[in-house]
């Protein structure tokens, strides 16, 4: 059965000229593509978008950082597709939890700038995909 996910190449791996290495280990993998878009995010998506997170001491940081730039936004289908992107990414901590061979171990140092995020759950990314992709 095909799900799908919202996937951010963030600020850091647009700035970094990561896009093509990104989505072409999308592709590789047999994911499919069905909306992508580069665009600088708004302060009030950024923060719906890490609303969980608000509180945290890294939130404020996290925001500044996602809104700092432009970023790639796309709707990632196939087959456990939430999973399938997340073992693409790695953990958040491109050092510490990341495998080499997945994109944060093999191109992230800091935390902070982990270069992807991947929806985490259904429930996630169903509610992502309505805030960045209102249409879909
Ligand atoms: S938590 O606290 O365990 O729920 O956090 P986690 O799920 O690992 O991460 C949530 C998002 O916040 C980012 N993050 C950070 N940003 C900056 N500095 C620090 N220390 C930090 N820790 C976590 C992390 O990259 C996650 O963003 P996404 O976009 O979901 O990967």
């Amino acid at each position: 059965m095909s799900e799908r996910t919202l996937v951010l190449i963030k600020p850091d791996g647009v700035r970094r000229a990561l896009v093509g290495e990104v989505l072409s280990r999308i592709e590789r993998k047999g994911l499919t593509l069905v909306a992508l878009e580069l665009r600088t995010a708004t302060t009030e998506v950024a923060a719906a978008h890490y609303a969980e997170h608000e509180g945290k001491p890294f939130y404020d940081g996290l925001l500044e950082f996602i809104t700092g730039g432009p970023l790639v936004a796309a709707v990632v289908e196939g087959p456990r597709a939430i999973a399938a992107f997340r073992q693409l990414a790695g953990g958040t901590d491109p050092v510490e939890k990341a495998a080499t061979g997945s994109i944060r171990g093999d191109f992230g140092l800091e935390t902070q700038f982990n270069l992807v995020h991947g929806s985490d759950s259904t429930a996630s990314a169903e509610r992502e995909i309505g805030l960045w992709f209102p249409s879909l």
